[in-house]
């Protein structure tokens, strides 16, 4: 892989990104154990998740720039911490993708994390806080789990396809997309509702799911886990030519995505609130 104008390949990014996560990863889990006691004892459970959330982030961001002190950071606590000159390297972190499940103590809540350069994702992991299963991807270099590359779902039929969603914490929002699941949901196989965006673009890129979509992702949600999708030779965008972004993100396999993007269109799944 060629050395971008950062100084670094998206290998190198890649291996600090991995190192950085898998230790976010560990806090995230040990501060969950420690949170079942103060739940009970002397916070409220949305306490409990937000002092997670930033103490995550600022074990993560402080490793970073400690590493690479020039950079800056995107967080989803933090917001970004110093403006990006052109060339260098701005980290996307969502500290918990999937902060209701930590809560819960559902096994699906994860680190993501994505090194962008000029508006470009290089390179990106993704790491289930709860289980330590970790997805990776550089930008030309594949998508792996494991050592195993990875190639996305062989599925060509909606009918036949298990297609993952999630939705938003609006409730008008919600009040829309429950509208367009319930027409979409009699003309596919199933349909799953995780609760960590990392996580549907992940287990889509390893097939694990058909095809994935979402309105009103954050850049933080979808930064890693969109070009592991990639990588695996999904397609990923929005709506009528649109990037994947906010307004829709969809990522399936190419001879899947026309049927589900014709569907969500005719279903007006990037209206609403
Ligand atoms: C949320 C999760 C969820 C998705 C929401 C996201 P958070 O992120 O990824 O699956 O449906 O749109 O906001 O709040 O758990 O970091």
């Amino acid at each position: 892989m060629s050395e971008i104008s950062t100084g670094s390949t998206p290998d190198e990014l890649l291996a600090i990104a991995v190192r950085v996560a898998r230790e976010a990863a560990v806090t995230a889990r040990r501060m969950r154990a420690e949170a079942i006691v103060d739940v009970q004892t002397k916070s409220t459970e949305t306490d409990v998740v937000t002092a997670a959330d930033k103490a995550v982030e600022r074990q993560a961001v402080e490793a970073l720039l400690k590493d690479r002190p020039g950079d800056g950071v995107l967080g989803e606590e933090y917001g970004d911490s110093v403006a990006v000159a052109p060339g260098a390297v701005r980290w996307i972190l969502d500290p918990i993708d999937g902060t209701v499940n930590y809560l819960y103590g559902l096994p699906q809540y994860a680190v993501s994390l994505a090194a962008e350069v000029d508006g470009v994702v290089v390179a990106g992991v993704v790491v289930n806080a709860a289980t330590g299963d970790e997805w990776t991807a550089t930008k030309g270099g594949g998508a792996w789990r494991d050592g195993r590359r990875l190639t996305g779902s062989a599925r060509t039929t909606l009918d036949q396809s298990l297609i993952a969603t999630g939705f938003g914490y609006d409730a008008r929002r919600r009040e829309h997309q429950g509208a367009v699941l319930a027409r979409l949901i009699t003309r596919v196989r199933d349909i799953r509702r995780l609760g960590a965006a990392s996580l549907d673009l992940c287990l889509t890129a390893e097939g694990s799911l058909d095809a994935y979509f979402e309105k009103g992702l954050n850049l933080w949600d979808h930064a890693a886990g969109g070009l592991i999708a990639e990588e695996a030779g999904l397609v990923v965008g929005g709506l009528a030519g649109e990037p994947a972004g906010g307004r829709m993100l969809v990522a399936a396999p190419p001879a899947l995505f026309p049927a589900l993007h014709d569907a969500l269109v005719e279903l007006d799944a990037a209206g609403g609130a």
